[in-house]
C-alpha cells in the first residue's frame, strides 16, 4: 500500500469547515444553557497518545468549547492505550464511573479513541456494555473529532453525508456513532494544537511500526510506518521555537527507521542534523529507538552535538538471546550489550534507560538470569519493567504462558537489580552543576521548582516560578530515588 507522508489539504480544509460547523452547535448549546460547554481530556498510555490529545484540545477548543479539570463536564474524551491489558481494565473501570455523570448529564457527549478502539474485540464490548458511549474514533482519524462531533450533535435522522466517500467513513449503532478505521493512513497537517506546555512540545515525525514484535499489538492498532515529511517537521518546529518552544521531543515508535518510506529517502540522524540547525531551540529528545536500528551515523551525530540531551532509550525487552529470537526483535544479547557499551564508550555522558518485559511465554530463570546480566553489564540508568500481558492477535498470544507466581518472582529480581544500577548512576552526579530545563512548579511543595538535566533525571530545587521554561544551572547536591535535590548557582 502506498502511504501519505504530505499533508492531505483537502482533509485538513475540510475538517476546518467541520471546526466551523461545530463552533454553531456549540453557539446553540450556549443560548440554551447560558454557559460555555466544557470539556475534559483524559489520556492514557505514551507520549504519542499524550501529542494526540493536545491534538484533540486544540480542535474542540477552537470550536469553542472550555477544558476543565473534571470528568463531570459537557464533552469527555478517553484517549486509550492498548499495549497491556491492565491499560484496557482501566478505561472499562472509568467508563463505568462516567456512566453516573452521564445520567445526570443526559446531553454529555463521551468519545473514546486511541489504540483500544482500533480493536474490533473493544467495539463489540463498549456497542453492548456501555451503550452511553456517544464516538468511537480511532488513532488514524483522531483529526477528525469535530467532524464526528458536529454530526453526533444533530443525530442521525438529520445528518445526511455530503458525499459518499464520507458516509462510508463511518456507521451509527443505535445512537452511537463509530469512526470506520480505514488505513488510507492520511496526514492531516496544521489543526489547531492546545500544547500543554509553553516551553517543550512533542513532535510526530512517524506514525506506526512495521516490526511486528511478537508480543506487540502496536502494529495491529496504529498501522505501518509512516513517515512525515521532512520539511513539514522543520516547519512545524520553527513554528513551534518562534512560540517560545525551546525542547522538543521527537515522537515515532521506531526513530531509527525515520524516512526510509520517503519519496528521497533520508536517515534520522539527518533529520536531527537539520532539526539542529534552527536557531532558538535548544534541546532535542527523542523517543522510541529500536536497537536493531541504531546507526554509526546516529553515535556520531548525538555524540557531536550540543542540542541533542544526552539520553537514549534503549529498549531491551529481554537478554536472553532465546527469548529475543521469540520476541522478534532481530537482535541477540551479544550484539545488544555490544552496542550499549559502545555508546558508553563514545559519550561518557549519556544516559541509558531501557523497557524490560518478564515473563513472556517460555521465559525461564535462566533467561532471566541473562536480562539481569545485561542490565548489571550496562548499568541502565533507569528501566520500565513490565510483566508481560497477552495480547489477542498477537503471535505470542498463543505460546505458552508462565505461571503468574513464577512471574511475580522473577520480575521482582528484575526490579531489584534495576533499583541498584539506577543508584550507582545517580550517585555519579553528586556534586556537579549542570543545565536543567525548568518544568514548573513542584506538585508536593510550592518553594520548589522542578527541571530535567539533558539526561532526563529530574532536579528539584529552590527558585522563582518566572525561572520556568528557561535553563539554569543547579547544583546536583542530594539525590532521593531517581531525583536529584538540588542548588541553583
Ligand atoms: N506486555 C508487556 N509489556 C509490553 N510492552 C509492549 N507490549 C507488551 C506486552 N504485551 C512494553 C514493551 C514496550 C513498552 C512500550 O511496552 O516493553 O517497549
Ligand atoms: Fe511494539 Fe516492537 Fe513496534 Fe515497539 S518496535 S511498537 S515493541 S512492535
Amino acid at each position: 500500500m502506498e502511504f501519505e507522508t504530505k499533508n492531505n489539504i483537502e482533509e485538513e480544509k475540510l475538517q476546518f469547515y467541520y471546526i466551523e460547523l461545530l463552533k454553531e452547535q456549540v453557539n446553540k448549546f450556549i443560548d440554551e444553557h447560558s454557559k460555555v460547554p466544557t470539556a475534559h481530556i483524559e489520556t492514557f498510555g505514551c507520549q504519542m497518545n499524550a501529542r494526540d490529545s493536545e491534538k484533540l484540545l486544540g480542535i474542540v477548543k477552537a470550536a469553542g468549547f472550555k477544558e476543565i479539570d473534571s470528568e463531570n463536564a459537557d464533552l469527555v474524551i478517553y484517549n486509550t492505550c492498548s499495549v497491556r491489558d491492565n491499560a484496557n481494565q482501566k478505561v472499562y473501570g472509568r467508563l463505568g464511573r462516567l456512566s453516573t455523570f452521564k445520567k445526570k448529564n443526559p446531553e454529555m457527549k463521551i468519545v473514546l479513541c486511541g489504540c483500544m478502539t482500533q480493536e474490533e474485540s473493544v467495539i463489540e464490548h463498549i456497542k453492548t456494555s456501555y451503550r452511553f458511549v456517544d464516538i468511537v474514533l480511532g488513532t488514524h482519524n483522531i483529526y477528525k473529532v469535530a467532524q464526528l462531533l458536529y454530526i453526533s450533535y444533530i443525530g442521525k435522522d438529520n445528518y445526511s453525508p455530503m458525499d459518499e466517500d464520507e458516509a462510508g467513513k463511518y456507521y451509527w449503532h443505535k445512537n452511537m456513532l463509530i469512526s470506520h478505521w480505514d488505513m488510507t493512513e492520511k496526514i492531516v497537517e496544521n489543526l489547531p494544537i492546545e500544547r500543554k506546555y509553553a516551553y517543550k512540545s512533542g513532535v510526530n515525525i512517524m506514525f506506526g511500526c512495521n516490526n511486528f514484535c511478537s508480543y506487540c499489538i502496536v502494529p495491529y492498532v496504529r498501522g505501518r510506518e509512516r513517515s512525515r515529511d521532512p520539511e513539514e517537521i522543520i516547519a512545524e518546529i520553527k513554528k513551534l521555537v518562534a512560540d517560545g518552544c525551546i525542547e522538543i521531543m521527537l515522537l515515532g515508535q521506531n526513530v531509527n527507521s525515520y524516512g526510509k518510506n520517503l519519496k528521497n529517502p533520508i536517515s534520522f540522524a539527518e533529520l536531527l542534523r537539520r532539526i539542529e540547525k534552527i536557531e532558538g531551540l535548544e534541546r532535542i529528545r527523542f523517543m522510541t529507538s529500536h536497537p536493531k536500528d541504531l546507526s554509526d551515523e546516529l553515535i556520531e551525530v548525538m555524540k557531536s552535538s550540543d542540542k541533542i540531551c544526552k539520553h537514549l532509550h534503549l529498549p531491551l525487552q529481554s537478554g536472553s538471546s532465546r527469548i529475543l529470537k521469540a520476541m522478534n526483535r532481530v537482535y541477540d544479547k551479544e550484539q545488544y550489550l555490544k552496542l550499549a557499551l559502545r555508546i558508553r564508550e563514545e559519550i561518557p555522558d549519556i544516559s541509558i534507560t531501557t523497557d524490560i518485559i518478564v515473563g513472556f511465554p517460555g521465559e525461564t530463570k535462566e533467561d532471566v538470569d541473562e536480562t539481569i546480566d545485561v542490565i548489571e553489564k550496562v548499568q541502565f540508568d533507569n528501566a520500565f519493567t513490565f510483566i508481560y500481558s497477552k495480547r489477542t492477535g498477537t503471535p505470542a498470544a498463543s505460546m505458552e504462558q508462565v505461571p503468574e507466581d513464577i512471574v511475580k518472582e522473577q520480575f521482582d529480581r528484575v526490579l531489584d537489580c534495576v533499583q541498584k544500577t539506577a543508584q550507582n548512576q545517580i550517585k555519579k552526579m553528586q556534586g556537579l552543576i549542570l543545565p536543567v530545563l525548568v518544568e514548573e512548579v513542584n506538585k508536593q511543595d510550592e518553594n520548589l521548582l522542578t527541571g530535567r538535566l539533558s539526561n532526563n533525571t529530574v532536579v528539584h530545587f529552590k527558585g522563582d516560578s518566572s525561572l520556568i521554561g528557561t535553563i539554569v544551572n543547579v547544583k546536583c547536591v542530594d539525590y532521593k530515588g531517581f531525583y536529584y535535590l538540588g542548588e541553583l548557582v
